[in-house]
């Protein structure tokens, strides 16, 4: 693609995906990779700027992750962001030392003249989170910011457009982050700002004409965001040439499958086959209460619906996976224990007879998608659905999965979504959703005793889903939902609001 390209350069912090996906909100395409790329391999990329993240090493260990600091002599502007900024200090011959206290949280900084800062205010609040602090800067830089607790917040050599902030101008607590980095993109490394999501699908509509031809294409549809856009944008391309196979295991939420369908089948007018595997799925899930078992009962039977459907079509040139960029970034950190065995419909390529895998989202972060979604023409409910997991209600059922007990979570969470739609919180909490639990309790309704299912309440603030709070709900929010939960759905008559995070919880009870 011909697009500027600004590389993000990794250095194991926590807010790395967030600056890239910054740098791409801004208008400007930008990868995030490994801090070891090689000099050789940082010029093939021929980036307009580079940006060195934060990191939770210091400069001066011994096994802290460098760089080559011929990376300054390439004609490259540079951005340093926290240990980055440290980083670039200590390479080009500054002094980076241990403080006797750490900056952690908001501070108030006051900004010169340059550049980077043009456009600010005198002051400002900045996130700070650091230990190091740079205490003399490398020959050829002035100082631009100041703290308190840190002489030179930020620094720049406006001749070479190197800079270093100590802060993280990325993170919503920064006041005027952005500018910030707009600043650098557009002021120091003279962006265009070619990077938009209509220019995306044009681009991506053409190449994948070409690609395609008249070839024909298989996708998986399973209702999220990633597979239907995926697919409206490879219909766009080669129209009937895709066939969508969508398998409704019985466990989605109400009107779900309805929605698909009226969707996809019946507004964009697309190949669209539906496997109703819902009888089979529920008799496999009889008397199973374990959680993984029934994770991978479903991942198992989920394949083998499409499999049957997928047969019926015969060979396929492609098959389209709707992979997107969190998903394929070489980060530095190591592997993680498997807490959960996730359940995806990307993992079908061995059951299906194709040539070539097609990933026409694999650029993309979650927010561009949903841009591109938008773009395409699709509908809010399933631009902004919430993340939900493949195997559906079956993990939001303690113990066996029955029929009623399907009702009922169907029904609560309909509520729920309703009630959190009308308060205006659905853009703000990342996920939501009711939970059948294992307990029934005593209650009263009507003068009659009743001994019914406890419903709880999930709601949680998020960002990657990899960490999360519980959502702070008002009160009087959650009591309408609880009030009409109770008296609208059968056998419920007792409502929880689950208020823990990620970790020590999850956001699935299972
Ligand atoms: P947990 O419960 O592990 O969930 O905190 C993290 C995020 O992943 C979603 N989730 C899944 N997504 N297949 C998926 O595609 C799965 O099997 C699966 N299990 C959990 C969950 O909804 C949350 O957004």
């Amino acid at each position: 693609m011909n697009h500027q390209r600004v590389l993000v350069l990794d250095f194991g912090g926590q807010y790395n995906q967030l600056i890239a996906r910054r740098v791409r909100e801004l208008g400007v395409y930008c990868d995030l990779m490994p801090s070891e790329m090689s000099l050789e391999k940082i010029r093939q990329y021929d980036p307009i700027g580079i940006i060195f993240t934060g990191g939770p090493n210091s400069v001066y260990e011994k096994d802290s992750p460098k760089i080559d600091a011929g990376v300054f002599a390439l004609g490259i502007p540079v951005l340093g962001i926290c240990y980055g900024c440290q980083l670039t200090a200590h390479l080009l011959g500054g002094t980076v030392q241990s403080a006797t206290t750490s900056e952690y949280g908001k501070a108030e900084v006051t900004y010169k003249k340059s550049p980077l800062t043009e456009g600010m205010p005198q002051s400002a609040v900045c996130w700070m989170s650091h230990t190091d602090r740079i205490t003399k800067l490398p020959d050829g830089f002035q100082k631009i910011a100041e703290s308190a607790n840190c002489p030179y917040a930020a620094f720049g050599d406006e001749k070479r457009g190197i800079y270093g902030v100590q802060f993280h101008p990325e993170v919503n607590h920064t006041q005027y982050g952005m500018k910030i980095l707009e600043n650098f993109l557009y002021k120091v490394c003279g962006a265009k700002g070619d990077w938009t999501m209509s220019n995306f699908v044009a681009n991506k509509v053409r190449e994948l004409r070409e690609k395609i031809g008249d070839k024909k294409v298989l996708c998986a549809m399973s209702g999220g965001v990633d597979s239907a856009v995926a697919a409206t944008l490879i219909h766009k391309a080669v129209g009937d040439n895709l066939t969508c196979v969508f398998v409704d295991h019985g466990l989605l939420r109400k009107y779900e499958a309805e929605e698909v369908m009226t969707v996809f089948r019946d507004g964009l007018k697309m190949n669209l086959i539906k496997a109703d595997a819902g009888e089979i799925f529920l008799k496999k899930l009889e008397g199973v209460t374990e959680p993984e078992t029934k994770r991978k009962i479903i991942g198992e039977e989920f394949i083998r619906a499409f499999e049957v459907e997928a047969k019926k079509i015969g060979k396929v040139d492609f098959l389209v996976q709707g992979t997107i960029y969190p998903d394929v970034i070489e980060s530095g950190k190591g592997k993680s224990a498997v807490i959960k065995s996730h359940h995806n419909v990307g993992g079908l390529p061995s059951v299906v007879d194709f040539k070539e895998i097609i990933e026409p989202l694999r650029d993309l972060f979650k927010d561009e998608v949903r841009k591109v979604g938008f773009e395409l023409g699709l509908p809010r409910s399933v631009v902004m659905r919430q993340p939900f997991p493949g195997p559906g209600l079956a993990i939001r059922i303690m113990g066996e999965v029955t029929r009623e007990k399907l009702e009922t979570l169907r029904d609560s969470d309909y509520i729920l979504r309703d009630e959190i739609a009308k308060a205006g919180l659905d853009d703000k909490i990342w996920q939501y959703f009711t939970v059948i639990t294992n307990s029934k309790t005593v209650g009263v309704q009507g003068d009659f005793r009743t001994y019914e299912n406890v419903v709880a309440i999930r709601a949680v603030t998020s960002l990657d889903a990899m960490t999360a709070d519980w959502a702070r709900i008002p009160y009087e929010v959650l009591e309408t939902i609880s009030n009409r939960i109770v008296n609208e759905v059968k056998h419920v008559n007792r409502i929880v609001y689950d208020i823990t995070s990620k970790p020590p919880a999850t956001i699935e009870w299972e």
